[in-house]
């Protein structure tokens, strides 16, 4: 069975959408936020990805496997504060597969192409966030080269402090 990346095109806004939330309720599952459970958001959400499919800075690819789309990764191009010499960063904010597609190299295949695609815009490096406590996660991009270069940290605060 051979993986197919492709960019996503207009048709793709639900599947994107969807693929995002089932990202980011197994993120809360393991220490992310809470998913914001508004449906009026999520429909607004998706008019706002249609648009974002099509702008040059932007990269949504999705992985397929026998016709059916089975993950997907989005990425934007981001030009450095001005405080630093000029330079293109590409930050992955998606990953993600499906549970009954996994491990079979789909994530890694991905990140690879939009590495690609990074460095063909002129990117000179590429960045993203990853929970401590996921793994998998941790493992797909170390596997890939990432480097810890920076440490996010985070105090919760009680109420009417
Ligand atoms: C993380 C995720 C994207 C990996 O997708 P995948 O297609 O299964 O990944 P790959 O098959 O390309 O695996 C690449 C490497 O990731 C690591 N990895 C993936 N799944 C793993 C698991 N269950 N346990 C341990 N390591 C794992 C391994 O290092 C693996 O290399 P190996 O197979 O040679 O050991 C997928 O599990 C997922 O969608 N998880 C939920 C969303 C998520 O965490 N996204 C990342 C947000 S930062």
């Amino acid at each position: 069975m051979s993986i197919q990346i492709r960019h996503a095109d207009d048709d793709d806004g639900h599947t994107i959408v969807d693929f995002i939330q089932a990202m980011l309720q197994e993120m809360e599952s393991v220490g992310g936020h809470e998913v914001n459970h508004d449906g009026k958001f999520w429909r607004w959400y998706r008019q706002e990805i249609a648009e974002l499919i099509r702008m040059r800075d932007r990269l949504y690819l999705l992985a397929q496997l026998e016709n059916s789309a089975v993950g997907l990764l989005e990425g934007k191009i981001i030009r450095l504060n001005e405080v630093f010499v000029s330079l293109d960063s590409f930050h992955i904010s998606v990953v993600y597969v499906e549970p009954k597609a996994r491990r079979r190299g789909i994530a890694t295949a991905l990140v690879r192409e939009a590495l690609r695609w990074a460095s063909k815009q002129a990117c000179r490096e590429a960045d993203l966030n990853v929970l401590s406590n996921n793994d998998k996660a941790r493992g797909l991009y170390k596997k890939i080269g990432f480097e810890i270069f920076q440490h996010k940290l985070r105090l919760r605060l009680p109420l009417n402090a």
